[in-house]
């Protein structure tokens, strides 16, 4: 069966990964989380106290960055780094480091090399936009913002008992900001991409819908 791309934007915290990593399973499929690929080089720059702003220092220390997913997992120079990258740390300041022209370049070649062979769900905001503009599915993720906020305290309160619902909701709307408003490649929905609202669908019912859009279009080949 012929292999296609498929590409899921959206706002943070609209459950991207969860539907991305489903969807890749099912098809049989490899899963990218290009979020995480931005997170591993935010957690590079703050090891090794590089300043945002001196664009030298920037493709110098990305030099020194190699990226790889060991069973979706990131590593960053053979280390896994899954459980560092999503701490409250690293998401205060991912998406200023996102937006650096340097960095984008970097991750966007490895990302659609990563897509040569087809046969792939990759999650983020620029997929359907800039990595993969000829992508056969696109799909844009939303969700309501009190339901994105509850998922991701949820998800932050597992790992820090002390965060609070205040801090959440101000991490989420700062990186939705730039995200949809920094120069190069902010998030957008692309022309042609299909909107999904889960605001009130299952795991299994957005699963479903994405995968049969999927298969319509393999079928289609
Ligand atoms: O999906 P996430 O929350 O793990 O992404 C972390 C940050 O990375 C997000 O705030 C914006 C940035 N990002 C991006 O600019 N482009 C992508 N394709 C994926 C993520």
């Amino acid at each position: 069966m012929k292999k296609i791309i498929v590409a899921i934007d959206g706002f943070s915290s609209t459950g991207k990964s969860t539907l991305a990593k489903q969807l890749a399973k099912r098809l049989q499929y490899t899963y990218i989380d290009s979020g995480a690929m931005y997170r591993a080089i935010t957690l590079f720059f703050i090891r090794h106290g590089i300043q945002f702003n001196y664009h030298e220092h920037i493709q110098h220390a990305l030099s020194d960055i190699h990226l790889t997913f060991v069973d979706n997992k990131i590593c960053l120079n053979d280390e896994m780094v899954e459980t560092e990258i999503r701490s409250m740390e690293i998401s205060n300041v991912v998406s200023e480091v996102s937006a650096l022209e340097e960095v984008r370049n970097f991750a966007v070649t490895q990302q659609q090399r990563m897509g040569i062979d087809k046969g792939i769900v990759m999650d983020g905001r620029d997929i359907g936009t800039t990595v993969f503009p000829h992508a056969e599915l696109k799909i844009y993720l939303m969700a309501e913002e009190k339901v994105r906020i509850q998922r991701r305290y949820d998800e932050m309160h597992v790992k820090n008992d002390r965060i609070t619902m205040d801090e959440v909701k101000d991490n989420l709307r700062h990186r939705d900001y730039i995200d949809s408003h920094r120069t190069i490649s902010p998030l957008r929905k692309a022309d042609d991409a299909i909107e999904l609202d889960n605001s009130v669908l299952t795991m299994e019912q957005q699963l479903e819908t994405a995968y049969q859009w999927a298969m319509k279009k393999i079928e289609s080949k």
